[in-house]
């Protein structure tokens, strides 16, 4: 089989063979070699990424511990099965995810993506209490397979095409910059709480609930971060009701926001947490921990899989995970991410097209608005952006159509992130002066 040289002649097969549903696309990037932050295609041009690889390379592409433990496991055992036998890397890895929950007495679950760790937080929460409504938020996003779907608060055209699990009420999240109760921050009364409390006079019985699955971060709605108290007030309503709070830490977790896990920003502990994305390092695995007493109400194969635990995989999330404390890297992402906000918000007193600045660590989101005042979104001009910053080498995608998404690796070198920075305002400026014309509005599709 030739290895192809040519991104064009790459890109044209792509949509030959593969179906658009597995699939979003904003640039043409054929990779070749990634290392840390930067990110070489099959013709030599040389990117840097403020995507992480969607969120998933937060010790940074190839990162050679972990492609150390990968070799060196692979070498010694690529598989043995986790469900009928006893390898040693998941246990490792397992007994290493409970020491650093953000909650105590859990058992972890292993699987493959944050779609199925979504799925399985369903179904413990389900199994546990005996009930069957599960309570979500719009505009959230948990993932594909069936259950993920069927509570993602993004896309409902799918769910009309393909049908859901039934039983799935949806909420609005606390998002102060467009808050959906038209309130400004500080001057509420937390309506979005109280709308929940309307929803269980008139929707849906609280004492039949079974869980809220809540991102603490809400990340493809646009890096929305709650405000503070939110999650406090929240878990009080939900402890009234014996209502269970899964967080989905698949884009937050494991370092992204500063802490190990997001939730840890709002001092509350959940029942259960879902992580993928960048627990392998870029290898496929996912984990669902959870209070020991919820993980053991499912009998025996109810939540399993063949291929997880693979101990190639585990060895990845352990080197991942000793890469983020022998590195300090959570001090790392609070401290870059605070600079990069620095400068973003620097950046958007120069650009009016910038209406607000917000994330938590290195998990960061600007919005770009048509208007400060009506905040209109401005979603040609966010195509334009990614466009042109792709081409003055920088990879950087947009969220809702027009929040662009910037989650750099946590390792990411000080000089590349400023170097970034510098590249995302030149685009910001050249789409402004109206220099990236309407024809490249066809090349990015982008959500
Ligand atoms: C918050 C969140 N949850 C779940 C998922 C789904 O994870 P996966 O694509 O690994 O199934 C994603 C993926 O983007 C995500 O951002």
């Amino acid at each position: 089989m030739g290895f192809p040289e040519n991104v064009k002649n790459v890109v044209e097969r792509y949509s030959r063979i593969f179906p658009r549903a597995s699939r979003v696309t904003y640039a043409p990037i054929v990779p070749a070699r990634a290392e840390n932050a930067r990110v070489w295609d099959i013709e030599g041009r040389e990117y840097i990424d403020f995507l992480s690889d969607a969120a998933v390379q937060n010790v940074g592409h190839n990162n050679p511990r972990v492609v150390e433990a990968v070799k060196r496991t692979a070498d010694r055992l690529l598989h043995f099965t986790f469900i009928y036998g006893f390898p040693v890397e998941p246990l490792l890895l397992a007994e290493k995810l409970a020491e650093i929950a953000p909650m105590g007495g859990v058992k972890v679950s292993l699987g493959l993506s944050g779609s199925d760790a979504n799925d399985g937080a369903i179904k413990f929460a389900r199994a546990y209490t005996g009930r069957r409504a599960v309570l979500s938020y719009l505009r959230s996003y948990y993932g594909s397979t069936y259950g993920a779907m069927s509570i993602t608060g993004l896309d409902f055209e799918v769910r009309s095409k393909v049908g859901q699990l039934s039983d799935v009420h949806f909420i609005p999240y606390p998002n102060c910059y467009r808050c959906p109760f038209g309130k400004e921050p500080g001057k509420c009364r937390m309506e979005c709480l109280e709308y929940l409390k309307e929803k269980f006079e008139g929707e849906v019985h609280a004492d039949g609930v079974a869980v809220l699955m809540a991102e603490p971060v809400q990340g493809d709605a646009g890096m929305v971060v709650p405000p503070k108290g939110y999650f406090k007030r929240l878990k009080r309503i939900l402890d009234e009701h014996g209502i269970l709070l899964a967080v989905d830490e698949v884009q937050s977790g494991l370092g992204r926001t500063g802490r190990w896990f997001a939730i840890e920003h709002f001092g509350v502990e959940p029942d259960l947490v879902t992580l993928a994305k960048p627990l392998g390092g870029g290898l496929p695995i996912s984990a669902i921990i959870g209070r020991a007493e919820i993980m053991d109400s499912i009998p025996p194969m109810g939540h399993a899989f063949t291929l997880s635990g693979n101990p190639v995989a585990s060895s990845a999330a352990l080197a991942v995970i000793e890469e983020i404390e022998e590195r300090n890297l959570l001090e790392r992402a609070e401290r870059l991410g605070k600079r990069a906000k620095r400068k973003l918000n620097a950046m958007k007193k120069r650009h009016e097209l910038i209406g607000d600045v917000r994330g938590l660590g290195l998990m960061l989101g600007v919005d770009l608005v048509k208007d400060r005042e009506t905040k209109e979104r401005a979603y040609d001009e966010a195509r334009k952006i990614v466009w042109r910053a792709y081409e003055l080498g920088l990879i950087v995608a947009f969220l809702q159509g027009n929040v662009l998404r910037i989650q750099p690796p946590l390792t990411i070198e000080e000089e590349l992130l400023e170097e970034g920075l510098e590249r995302l305002e030149e685009a910001i400026e050249d789409v402004e002066e109206g220099k990236v014309p309407d024809s490249v509005l066809k090349k990015v599709q982008g959500w």
